[in-house]
């Protein structure tokens, strides 16, 4: 049946303007100030935002890491992202050394199709380059349409790779049309640092933090622009959470680089102090890289401000307090890297960001979606509210208080990082592909509905 969102305000990652909008089937086939068809579903906006659904560029389901695996796959991460108001995730493909590329991408296929509640994509991760990856990558560039490839600087001895696999990567990646986006932190660094920290019998979860300083952060995202521009290849660094990382960024692109930057929302509300907290609570709050000083927030707010960075991923890399975190209760490298962030990107993005003052509504839209859809070839079909776009719609109420709690989340996780926060908004009414996915606070979706997505290639340049 057709359906209508009538009286709401839609907000683009350009535009803000009222209207109503008529889909059928999965499609967006009119907007216009006032639409009448007798026989459409109505949804009723009035009062509310009418945003495009959220992509998430950076998420890591049902994914083995840390010595474990994460709480959440494809099922139960998906439901909660569409609870929170993002249609469309990019997950994180893990490959191994000496293994064919395609197996990990089929591995990955397997994780998500009949699960996922939402349409997904796969990144490729890139762990080590020879003749056999060089040949199997164009099929699975331009055939899978998997059209991004991620490499991790950081985890040494785990998936770091070093500075020719990248420079490789980086070279073949411009060659397919593809982008390449790094984890950038220097892991031998971070591996004598944490050794000296262990040495002196500092094991608890905040010297994560003290052997992660912002300086290997910041020196990696300068080795890695500098490749790119030797390749002159473009290049993206997913999970910025520091100032001195971010002005790696704007000074690269001050000078016409191909470069582009994501922060995650815990990188702009919880800081350095969180992992501080007492009866191991502070592995809650150990991911990588690390939080940082509080300072560092306004600066991060103001490089999404004004294009220095363009998206917002969540890094959703869940594990559960009790059983898993707990690995590392007497050495925090023991704890598994990672928080449930999947549900609360949006609203946290829309409750900080515009309802305080920070950001825009459209510099909003752009972040949670149309940058990711552009720099991940998902656009027009997705990241946008337009004719022929898919109708991933949020009816977003931008009045209602709440509290973000592990009582009332979807993911399948123990604890919440934001537990106790206060936010204003919520997605209420969410569709994907004009199928109403969450409304009442019910979940309608069907478990397997998602389809995968394969990408256009790079063409931002
Ligand atoms: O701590 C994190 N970020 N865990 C997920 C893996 C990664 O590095 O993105
Ligand atoms: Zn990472
Ligand atoms: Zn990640
Ligand atoms: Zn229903």
């Amino acid at each position: 049946m057709a359906k209508i969102i009538k009286g709401g305000t839609v907000v683009t990652g350009s535009d803000i303007y009222r209207a109503d909008i008529l889909i059928e089937e999965e499609k967006i086939v009119s907007i216009a100030d006032t639409i009448e068809k007798p026989e459409a579903e109505i949804i009723d906006a009035k009062g509310c935002y009418v945003f495009p659904g959220g992509i998430d560029p950076h998420t890591h389901l049902d994914m083995p890491f840390g010595g474990t695996v994460t709480a959440d796959d494809f099922e139960t991460g998906t439901r909660a992202a569409a609870f929170g108001g993002t249609t469309t995730i990019v997950d994180f493909c893990l490959t191994q050394k000496g293994k064919p590329l395609k197996e990990a991408v089929d591995m990955w296929h397997k994780k998500a199709n009949g699960r996922a509640n939402i349409d997904y994509s796969f990144h490729l991760m890139i762990s080590e380059m020879n003749d056999n990856v060089l040949n199997e990558l164009p099929t699975i560039v331009q055939e899978q349409g998997i059209t991004s490839l991620k490499l991790f600087m950081a985890y040494k001895n785990v998936f770091q790779v070093d500075d020719g696999t990248l420079f490789q990567t980086l070279t073949k990646a411009k060659e397919l049309g593809a982008l390449v986006q790094v984890h950038a932190e220097n892991g031998d660094v971070i591996d004598l640092l944490v050794q000296k920290a262990l040495e002196q019998g500092n094991t608890s979860p905040y010297y994560h933090a003290v052997t992660r300083p912002p300086e290997v952060e910041a020196e990696a995202t300068g080795r890695a622009i500098a490749m790119a521009a030797l390749a002159d290849a473009p290049i993206y660094i997913v999970h910025v959470s520091c100032a001195a990382a971010a002005n790696k960024i704007k000074e690269a692109r001050a000078q016409g680089l191909k470069v582009w930057g994501e922060t995650c929302q815990q990188y702009l509300v919880l800081d350095i102090t969180d992992l501080q907290k007492s009866d191991f609570e502070g592995a809650k709050y150990v991911w990588s890289p690390p939080l940082r000083e509080k300072w560092n927030q306004e600066e991060l707010w103001a490089a999404l401000r004004n294009g220095s960075l363009q998206t917002v991923g969540s890094d959703q890399c869940s594990f559960n307090f009790e059983g898993q975190k707990d690995l590392g209760k007497d050495d925090f490298t023991k704890i598994p890297n990672g928080g449930p962030l999947i549900e609360d990107r949006f609203s946290i993005l829309y409750s900080e960001g515009v309802h305080k003052g920070r950001i825009g509504l459209n510099t909003f839209v752009n972040a949670v979606s149309t940058n990711a859809a552009k720099l991940f070839g998902l656009f027009p079909k997705k990241g946008t509210i337009a004719v022929g776009s898919d109708a991933d719609i949020v009816v977003f109420n931008p009045n209602v208080e709440r509290t973000l709690s592990a009582s009332t989340h979807h993911m399948n996780v123990d604890y919440n990082p934001f537990e106790g926060m206060k936010v204003t908004g919520e997605p209420v009414v969410v569709l994907s592909r004009g199928e109403v996915l969450v409304k009442d606070k019910q979940f309608h979706g069907k478990k397997g509905r998602g389809r995968y997505i394969s990408r256009q290639p790079f063409r931002q340049y």
